[in-house]
């Protein structure tokens, strides 16, 4: 006997399109049937609907200090929001304190996931202070199950690490299960175009993209994937990848062999720069960073998730309300605490706008949001897969509905949508979470700390 079933299932996975019956026993899938399966406690009917994986966020930020104050969702409504949207594992960012252990910083997030979280969620940790000890500790992380760290270019005098820091840790990380990920903008001359158009007198949140412009991210991106080469050919994964000059060098690091994979983000892929001059200080909402780019940049981050140069699509989840938060820079750009709410939109919007708007397949979508990231972050099979053995996170997508994205029926908990009013394809009907009904008719109906720390196995080009 069956805990629940999903009968008349159109199942969606990253390869194959299949009408199946859906066995779910003990949180994990035990049979997927083209045929009937047998008796079960609780049966759902998915007629007419598609059952995929759940969404795997790759990237979020929540209850992060940041920017003099903090993200706005903790892991309570983040995780709420997630599931609402289809996401069903996230992998959130553990910033390393300063002079603080790698293991403490995974110790400090677990203590604020755990408890609150709803979907189940792993860790990156953030590498801001890299010494010869936190070098060391590297070798331990995949012992932890966190198998992959960031690095930051950009954010100096915070966050930004040298090029020889860049290379002793992808050489070592590699060495050891680790992915090691770049935030890839030259911080160095952002900085000192920020302070130059500061000192004009350039004050409005639009003067924040002028102060990285797209060459600064190829140039980056180049340079990071350089060290990686010479770092023995170390894995490195590029997060938010936003232009057109960092896809030619990432492009070039794939075509000279080497194992470069890249993050784009729906906002990247959807807004363009010209929502900086919305009026009323509105172009604040859109303060990120990289920041958006131009209608090309959108099209050639599109090509390069459907032809496979891009790998995932991650949301950048990095809340921040628009009155109180993105206001700290009222009167300067530079104190707009960086950063957007898409924890929830990032599932639908993808497959509004990808495989409903003929961008890329059905089939793909599923990968970019679930399959790849499960497979690139040692997840997979796990996560990421409807098949025997699998956690049953299982997501029911009605296709043929329309909805109306806005921060006021969204669970994120921000006072703003960066999509207000976008009218789009598709709605998120179920969502399990290793097969309790987490969203039922689209309502969340989950328990708070019912998610779990997810250790993730190392790197596995392989799979990958
Ligand atoms: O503006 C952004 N992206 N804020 C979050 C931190 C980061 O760089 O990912
Ligand atoms: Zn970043
Ligand atoms: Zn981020």
């Amino acid at each position: 006997m069956f805990d629940l079933k999903i009968i008349n299932a159109r199942i969606v996975t990253a390869s194959d399109t299949f009408e199946a019956e859906l066995g779910i026993l003990a949180g994990r899938i035990e049979a997927v049937s083209r045929g009937t399966l047998g008796d079960a406690k609780e049966t759902i009917d998915a007629m007419g609907r598609y059952v995929l994986p759940g969404g795997i966020d790759t990237h979020t930020h929540l209850d992060m200090p940041f920017g003099g104050t903090v993200s706005a969702d903790d892991f309570y409504t983040g995780t709420v929001a997630a599931a609402c949207g289809g996401t069903t594992t996230i992998i959130d960012f553990a910033m390393q304190g300063k002079g603080e252990s790698l293991s403490s910083a995974v110790e400090r997030w677990k203590a604020k996931a755990q408890d609150k979280a709803v979907v189940d969620y792993g860790f990156h940790v953030a590498i801001t202070e890299c010494t010869d000890a936190v070098i060391e500790e590297l070798g331990t992380l995949a012992g932890l199950g966190v198998t992959s760290v960031k690095l930051f270019m950009a954010y100096k005098g915070a966050l930004m690490v040298s090029d020889e820091i860049l290379y002793r840790v992808m050489q070592r990380a590699s060495g050891t299960g680790v992915l090691t990920m770049v935030h890839a903008e030259n911080g160095d001359v952002i900085d000192h175009l920020s302070r130059r158009l500061q000192g004009e007198g350039k004050l409005e949140p639009k003067y924040h993209a002028a102060s990285r412009p797209s060459i600064l991210e190829g140039e980056a991106t180049g340079r990071a994937l350089a060290l990686a080469y010479a770092a023995s050919k170390a894995p490195l994964f590029v997060v938010h990848l936003t232009c057109r000059e960092a896809l030619d060098e990432l492009t070039k690091a794939q075509r000279r062999g080497q194992p470069a994979f890249a993050e784009t983000c729906p906002q990247y892929l959807l807004l363009t720069s010209e929502r900086y001059d919305e009026a009323d200080f509105g172009g604040a909402k859109y303060v990120m960073s990289p920041p958006l780019r131009e209608k090309a940049d959108c099209e050639a981050l599109w090509s390069a998730l459907f032809s496979g140069a891009i790998h995932t699509v991650g949301s950048d989840h990095c809340p921040f309300n628009f009155r109180g938060q993105k206001t700290l820079g009222k009167d300067n750009f530079a104190l707009i605490p960086n950063g957007a709410p898409g924890i929830e939109t990032r599932l639908p919007l993808m497959f509004s706008e990808g495989p409903r708007r003929g961008r890329i397949s059905l089939n793909r979508f599923v990968e970019v949001v679930s399959t790849a990231p499960a497979k690139l972050f040692g997840l997979y099979p796990r996560k990421g897969a409807i098949a025997p053995g699998s956690d049953a996170d299982i997501v029911i997508l009605e296709p043929k509905s329309t909805q109306t994205l806005s921060a006021k029926t969204l669970h994120q908990n921000v006072d703003y949508c960066p999509y207000e009013g976008m009218e789009i394809a598709g709605r998120v009907r179920t969502v399990l979470s290793r097969g309790t009904p987490i969203v039922k008719h689209g309502r969340f109906i989950g328990k708070r700390g019912t998610g779990q720390f997810v250790e993730r196995r190392p790197f596995d080009i392989s799979i990958a």
